[in-house]
């Protein structure tokens, strides 16, 4: 019997492990747990995603919270080092950009555990952004690298990755969207909200480049102001922003526009319901241009550089500049122009976390 863990710390990272978990199940010879750092930590951050994506409660959990980037990184290693020694897994799995990601990869790949990167490769060249440098520090010392699309691929390969054990199986968030469309269909939050299917934009915006600065906040609150006048924009709004909305006394703008939704953050099968039936969604987020693109809804993403080209190449997602005409203009373009139609990414099937899982057993694990 093996022990394979797969660490899961921020929101998108649930939807990630989620069907790796389900994959391993059908292994008798594995046992597969899942470890939360608690980067995030929040009910609707965390808990309301094991519910929505039927993921049992982790077998560990570090409890590590918000902190600097130092702070959070070396609280995880401390934390997840202690937790290898009680466990002593055969192999790790992390999964995506975040913070816990690279904490993880550097105390288990020290202690000699194999480790796996699940959607390794992805590069913005954005080195200002805190996820590539997680991404970069994370693939360059991982043992095998598992990949959702052909840049990867190519990224990797170019970084010198041995080539046999780099895989490129799909996209493991999009297994999770197949999974828990059907769930979705039959969600009631339209009416809840009190909103019609293609009559609102989806809103959602968290990049401290984005929301950090008062100035730049503002001028975001102020355009989706305006964009409320023609459409219901509506936004669920990640803790971090909800801070600096009221920190900087940005709460008037909102309640001088009834037609912006301030909503909580949303569970999984919310979201996804309120995704697939928007007419187009505004974001700064990573995963949510890859989900679009499954979903064929169009997507404007408020940042220069996109890790996901793939996206933009074939799917439905278009970058606009962070600046206020930039905003504009792609607002003005989509609401008056042909709409991006889009295909689906190689590989997006639904099945990524099955390849990951037969390859783990049988080739890097020898069963
Ligand atoms: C993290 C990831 C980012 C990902 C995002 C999704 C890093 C470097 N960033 O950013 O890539 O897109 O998650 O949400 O890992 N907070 C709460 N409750 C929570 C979690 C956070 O109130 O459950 C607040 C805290 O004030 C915290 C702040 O949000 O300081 C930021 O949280 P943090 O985990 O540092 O980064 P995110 O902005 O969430």
């Amino acid at each position: 019997m093996k022990k394979i863990i797969s660490v899961v710390g921020a929101r998108p990272n649930f939807m990630k492990v989620a069907p790796i978990h389900r994959a391993f199940n059908k292994y008798p010879n594995v046992e597969h747990l899942i470890l939360h750092t608690g980067q995030h930590y929040d009910a609707a951050m965390s808990d309301a995603f094991f519910q929505d994506l039927d993921m049992p409660q982790p077998a560990y959990f570090m409890g590590v919270g918000s902190g600097s980037h130092a702070e959070q990184t070396a609280k995880v290693m401390v934390e997840f080092e202690k937790a290898m020694l009680e466990l002593k897994p055969d192999f790790v799995i992390v999964v995506g950009d975040v913070n816990s990601t690279i904490a993880c990869t550097l105390t288990s790949v020290k202690m000699g555990i194999p480790t796996a990167h699940v959607e390794a490769g992805l590069r913005s060249g954005d080195r200002g952004m805190p996820e590539e440098i997680n991404r970069i520090a994370t693939d360059s010392i991982c043992d095998y690298w598992f990949v959702t699309e052909q840049s990867g691929l190519d990224n990797l390969l170019q970084n010198g990755s041995p080539k046999e054990k780099v895989f490129f199986v799909g996209n493991t968030m999009i297994d999770s969207l197949h999974y828990a469309l059907p769930k979705a269909d039959k969600s009631d939050i339209l009416n809840e909200i009190g909103l019609k299917p293609k009559e609102y934009v989806l809103v959602t915006m968290h990049r401290p480049s984005n929301v950090d600065e008062p100035k730049q906040l503002g001028e975001l609150l102020e355009i989706l102001a305006e964009l409320s006048k023609d459409r219901i924009v509506v936004f669920p709004v990640h803790p971090r922003t909800r801070k600096n909305i009221a920190s900087h006394g940005l709460n008037r703008i909102i309640e001088q526009n009834p037609n912006i939704k301030l909503i909580d953050p949303q569970g999984y099968i919310s979201f996804l319901a309120m995704m697939k039936n928007s007419d187009f969604v505004l974001t700064d987020s990573g995963g949510i241009q890859e989900e679009t693109t499954a979903l064929g809804v169009p997507c404007m993403t408020i940042r220069t550089t996109t890790e996901r080209p793939i996206t933009c190449e074939i799917g439905t997602n278009t970058l606009i500049e962070p600046t206020s005409d930039g905003i504009r203009k792609g607002i003005h373009s989509i609401l008056n122009s042909r709409r991006k139609t889009g295909q689906i990414p190689p590989l997006w099937d639904g099945h990524a976390s099955d390849r990951i899982a037969e390859i783990i057993v049988t080739q890097c694990l020898g069963l």
